[in-house]
């Protein structure tokens, strides 16, 4: 595996593979990485010739009083595991090779950026579409994958890449899950046991909204009041949004007639965790 720390080193890599008509893929992370960021490199291993990773804790996504700082980073380990994988490229720049002081360009898209995890974090998704940009600007590849545990960011990136114009196809992948059903996030390592077991109930209010609807329920204000009772078990969740919205524009559905996206974030202490379900009539 080839580890470039430098944007020239990284371009000359990306480009060397595309000289010789390979297909490049490109799986954006910010490391710690899980079988959930595994399951996006085994997905581009069978899709692509040359596979390259990027591992960046991306400090424009987070918010001034967010985890930056403690967020988890394990770059001994992180490079052991896709080295096992058979990775080819490995981007690990730091955040001055990745941001030029005084930057004042940035990469939004309006409306979709204010939903979900946007409204709950304001400029998150500014931050995740600049650095995918400047990730794709310098990597070039044919194919990106993301995961389908961020479905607004999914939603936001392939706005992005459409109104861009980026030659990028991109590929979304499904959630991968612990045996007891909580998505794979390198945020779980912030749980204590207890706190752990408490999260396994975004998972429960899914199934509930699933099961319901599969009961023939269409109502979202329902669905959502049924998932609501089901997290009421475990009074020291918050929840900071479970909506039922459209997959593509975020934008609240109240009657489910087409593909539906059942989204919930929710703290289980300081920690806040994401998770989501599909329903599909
Ligand atoms: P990160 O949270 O490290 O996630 C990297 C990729 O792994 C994302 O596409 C995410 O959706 C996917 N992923 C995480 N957990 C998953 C799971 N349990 N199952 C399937 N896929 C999973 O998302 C980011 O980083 C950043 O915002 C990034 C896109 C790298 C931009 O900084």
């Amino acid at each position: 595996m080839q580890i470039c720390a430098t944007i020239p080193e990284a371009r000359a890599a990306g480009r060397k593979a595309r000289a010789s008509c390979k297909r490049l893929g490109l799986v954006p992370t910010m490391g710690a990485l899980h079988e959930g960021h595994l399951s996006l490199v085994c997905a581009a291993k069978a899709q692509c010739d040359v596979v390259a990773v990027s591992i960046f804790v991306n400090p424009t996504q987070f918010g001034p009083t967010e985890d930056l700082a403690r967020y988890p980073r394990q770059f001994e380990r992180d490079c052991a595991l896709l080295e096992k994988e058979n990775v080819d490229i490995l981007f690990a720049p730091s955040v001055d090779e990745m941001y030029t002081k005084g930057e004042a360009t940035w990469v939004m898209v309006e409306g979709l950026s204010d939903r979900l995890d946007g409204r709950s974090r304001p400029g998150h998704f500014r931050g995740v579409t600049t650095v995918v940009a400047k990730l794709f600007h310098v990597i070039e590849p044919d194919i990106a994958f993301f995961g389908q545990k961020d479905a607004a960011q999914v939603a936001v990136i392939r706005r992005f890449v459409r109104d861009l114009n980026f030659p990028v196809e991109i590929v979304v992948c499904p959630i991968v899950r612990e045996l007891d059903g909580l998505a794979m996030s390198s945020r779980n390592a912030y749980l204590n046991p207890e706190e752990r077991q408490r999260a396994l109930v975004l998972q429960r209010s899914l199934r509930c909204v699933e099961e319901t609807f599969r009961a023939g329920e269409k109502n979202a204000a329902t669905l959502i009041a049924a998932a609501k009772e089901v997290i009421a078990q475990e009074p020291q969740v918050h929840v900071d949004y479970l909506e039922l919205v459209d997959p593509d524009t975020l934008e609240p559905i109240e009657l489910i007639t087409g593909k539906t996206l059942a989204a919930i974030a929710a703290y289980v202490g300081t920690t806040r965790l994401i998770d989501n379900a599909v329903l599909n009539p």
